[in-house]
């Protein structure tokens, strides 16, 4: 089985923007679940070497999710455009707090 072709079972088509930003959101969950999932594995080792290794993919798993999410603004721009007012409501909570 080809587990690099991304349309096994489906036929080869180009997406509309606003398709691509969905299929990007689910990758987007998927890194998530990585990071979890990987760090539950750090989380069950002593192995100093297992450890380094795995915390290593969960920190590239990071970068993926940071990547995919610059793609997501780039399809997206209103979900660019939240950032700014969700990092403004965390600074007047933070001086509220
Ligand atoms: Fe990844």
């Amino acid at each position: 089985m080809d587990f690099t072709n991304p349309y096994i079972g489906a036929k080869r088509m180009r997406l509309e923007q606003h398709q691509l930003a969905q299929a990007i959101r689910l990758d987007m969950a998927a890194e998530l679940d990585a990071i979890n999932l990987y760090t539950t594995h750090v989380d069950s080792t002593d192995d100093p070497l297992i450890k380094a290794m795995i915390q290593h993919i969960v920190d590239e798993e990071k970068e993926h999710l940071a990547e995919f999410e610059q793609i997501l603004f780039r399809l997206d721009q209103l979900q660019h455009d939240k950032v700014g007012g969700a990092q403004h409501e965390m600074e007047e909570r933070k001086k509220a707090a």
